[in-house]
């Protein structure tokens, strides 16, 4: 597997004070303009890390231009949107940001554009499916298999697992930003991680970004 693995009593708790440090560091160094590139996740654990990211003093979000690494292709308000999880945990309650960036199924060349034209992320979150998939790229996939100059794909999940349509950023999108954090909480994930661990090919043990740091619970981690 690539990258530092932190073993963590609360994986939200430890995302929203790693992020919130990277946010904080990038703020005493930026210049005039310099924006903090954050792209957001969904699922589950995401919403839980996005509520305590909400409420930790001092961001300065005004800073922080919001990208997503994903997107299901479904109304852009609906309960199963990225980008509706986002709002309610985190953008409703931080207030200003500098911008948000929401990936629609319809253009992914546009956000492929966009993504490029604005340059590597800073910080990309993401998740860890117990199938071994990070953002929407599954095993077995033409989104996971993309050439290298393609930076945002549709995807869909060729065994089913997991339900919608997709988009997605692809291993060269990801690859380029400067730091990538998976959460991984919760017993469901044991087998999935330990197969990054055992350096097996899982779509989430490709991820070679700049660091690569893996927040774990103890659940998850097996200890
Ligand atoms: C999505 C996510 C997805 C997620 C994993 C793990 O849209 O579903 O982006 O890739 O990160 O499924 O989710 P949890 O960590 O919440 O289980």
């Amino acid at each position: 597997m690539i990258g530092e693995v932190r073993v963590v009593d609360h994986v939200p708790t430890a995302f929203a004070a790693l992020v919130a440090t990277e946010i904080g560091e990038f703020a005493v160094g930026a210049g005039e303009g310099d924006l903090f590139r954050l792209a957001l996740s969904g699922g589950p654990t995401a919403r839980r890390c996005y509520e305590e990211l909400a409420v930790v003093d001092d961001v300065p979000w005004e800073l922080v231009d919001v990208y997503f690494g994903d997107e299901r292709c479904v109304a852009a308000d609906s309960p199963d949107a990225n980008q509706q999880l986002a709002r309610e945990s985190l953008l409703d309650r931080v207030g200003i940001v500098a911008g948000v960036h929401p990936l629609s199924c319809d253009d992914p060349d546009g956000y492929g554009e966009l993504l490029r034209a604005a340059g590597p992320l800073d910080l990309i979150h993401l998740g860890l499916g117990p199938d071994g998939h990070t953002a929407s790229l599954f095993a077995g996939s033409e989104a996971l298999e993309s050439p290298g100059e393609r930076l945002v794909v549709r995807s869909v999940d060729p065994n089913a697992h997991n339900p919608f349509e997709r988009i997605s950023l692809t291993l060269a999108a990801i690859d380029a930003a400067r730091l990538a954090v998976f959460t991984v909480a919760g017993t469901e994930k044991r087998d999935s991680f330990a197969m990054v661990r055992a350096g097996e090919d899982v779509p989430a043990a490709r991820v070679n970004a700049g660091r690569v740091v893996w927040l774990v619970d103890i659940e998850a981690a097996g200890e």
